[in-house]
């Protein structure tokens, strides 16, 4: 690799991050936050660059998930418990169809600074600069508020370092809700659907119940009782990162000691811009966000930067197209991608494609739509012979009404009844299982189709 340095990116062109006001403060800040210690270990990041290096090999399966934006007003132990939890019971019903293990990591400890579409937002005749996400400013209309503050970065790291330790327990300490299958289903309306998800649920159910009979309780079994929990966020606010990156002394390489994964923007990923710069040189697995606008020659180029010694699971290619769009750009990426013969994880994110605004104004999502874009994405692979390795969704434990659809309808109408994000609309608890099960769905008839194929 070219030689690197922490603070290369300075010297790049940089898009999407603040213009902070007082030199010093930041200094400060800076200065602080890189004497503290990293959330996340070199050790941890490269099992989970082992692990997505499976996900690409099929042999695995990538479920990623969380806030669009952490926010510093709504953290609390019982939202972190509720998503961990959803996930849990997600990761069981994807392990059924897939009958590989599935892979968790979570859009949390870190996902706090976002890209906007507008550098400035006008509210009733009022121009302000955009909200950028609690680590950057904050989302109260009025000129103070929307002042980039350097010390929220201090906060975002108390906040990460803290839903660390509420992960970390809970992934050692066994989690006994995710072995009652059936109650998971109980809020799905009647139906064929319905019907047809409670049949799943009941054989992980016995399953289950088989492994405990046979005396492999979470008690006995080391893998129901401890489970691998992942943290990722964007890596957009280049400040923050910088000050978190820390040497390995085992391998004498860095690491983002910010999460375990980091990714790169659909609106960052310029080639030779600052946002590249950064992730290139640390040894954490980098996701890429892939919208309708990359073209075969950036990716390319994207590639060789990221991963030029073409390491399994160290690239992560998140494709983002939005429902109806998938056939028409995601082929032209495979191509790219074998033609170089690269290693890279395909991952499916059906949300950033699917945003529309409702009548009522507020920003949303189809379930309908979320769950075209993954059928979509896996008929693309299923054609091209490639492996679809995971999917990302923007997701809460919480029973909030952001995204419209699903068994349990949420109805534009309801849209204000329960809509608590800060940033883009989330699949709520039962939105999140309802998708897992139909992802299950169709990571099982891939099973079988290529079991057929291999028979003939
Ligand atoms: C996001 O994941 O929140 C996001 C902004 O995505 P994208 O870069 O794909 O638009
Ligand atoms: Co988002």
């Amino acid at each position: 690799m070219a030689e690197w340095h922490k603070s290369d990116w300075r010297s790049k062109p940089r898009v999407q991050m603040p213009d902070y006001t007082d030199p010093e403060a930041l200094a400060r800040a800076e200065s602080r936050l890189s004497q503290y210690p990293p959330l996340v270990f070199a050790g941890e990041a490269r099992r989970l660059k082992r692990d997505l290096g499976a996900a690409a090999r099929g042999e695995a399966f990538l479920l990623q998930g969380g806030d669009c934006a952490e926010a510093f007003d709504q953290f609390s132990a019982d939202a972190i418990r509720d998503t961990f939890k959803v996930m849990l019971q997600m990761a069981m019903v994807l392990t059924y169809g897939a009958k590989v293990p599935v892979v968790k990591v979570g859009r949390m400890a870190g996902q706090f600074a976002k890209p906007r579409s507008a550098p400035t937002e006008v509210q009733d005749g009022v121009e302000l600069p955009s909200y950028r996400g609690d680590i950057i400013n904050e989302l109260a209309f009025t000129e103070e508020a929307r002042v980039p503050d350097p010390d929220k970065m201090l906060q975002a790291y108390t906040q990460a370092a803290a839903t660390l330790n509420l992960l970390r327990a809970f992934s050692t300490g066994g989690f006994a809700d995710v072995h009652r299958v059936h109650a998971w289903t109980l809020g799905f309306t009647e139906g064929e659907k319905a019907e047809k998800y409670r049949e799943m649920a009941s054989r992980i159910q016995d399953t289950l119940d088989f492994m405990s009979a046979a005396g492999m309780t979470a008690d006995t079994q080391h893998e129901l009782r401890t489970v691998d929990f992942y943290t990722s966020h964007e890596a957009l606010l280049l400040e923050y990162e910088e000050a978190l990156c820390r040497l390995d002394s085992t391998s004498g390489k860095w690491l983002a000691g910010s999460g375990h994964m980091i990714w790169i923007g659909d609106r960052t990923r310029q080639p030779d811009g600052a946002h590249v710069e950064f992730a290139r040189g640390v040894l954490n697995p980098v996701g890429l966000k892939c919208g309708p606008s990359m073209t075969a020659e950036d990716l390319k180029v994207l590639m060789a930067k990221l991963n030029p010694e073409n390491e399994p699971g160290r690239l992560t290619l998140i494709t983002r197209f939005g429902a109806g769009n998938v056939a028409e750009h995601l082929p032209r990426l495979i191509k790219t991608v074998q033609q170089e013969g690269a290693n890279v994880v395909w991952v499916c994110d059906p949300m950033h494609g699917n945003t529309v605004k409702s009548a009522s104004g507020y920003k949303t999502r189809p379930f309908d739509a979320v769950l075209r874009e993954v059928q979509e994405f896996f008929a693309v692979h299923k054609a091209e012979g490639t492996t679809p390795g995971g999917v990302h969704f923007e997701m809460t434990g919480q029973d909030v009404t952001e995204c419209t659809g699903g068994m349990r309808a949420v109805s534009e109408e309801n849209l204000s009844d329960r809509y608590h994000t800060a940033c883009d609309p989330r699949l709520n608890a039962s939105q999140s299982l309802e998708l897992a099960f139909l992802v299950a769905e169709e990571l099982s008839n891939l099973r079988d189709s290529r079991k057929d194929a291999q028979a003939v």
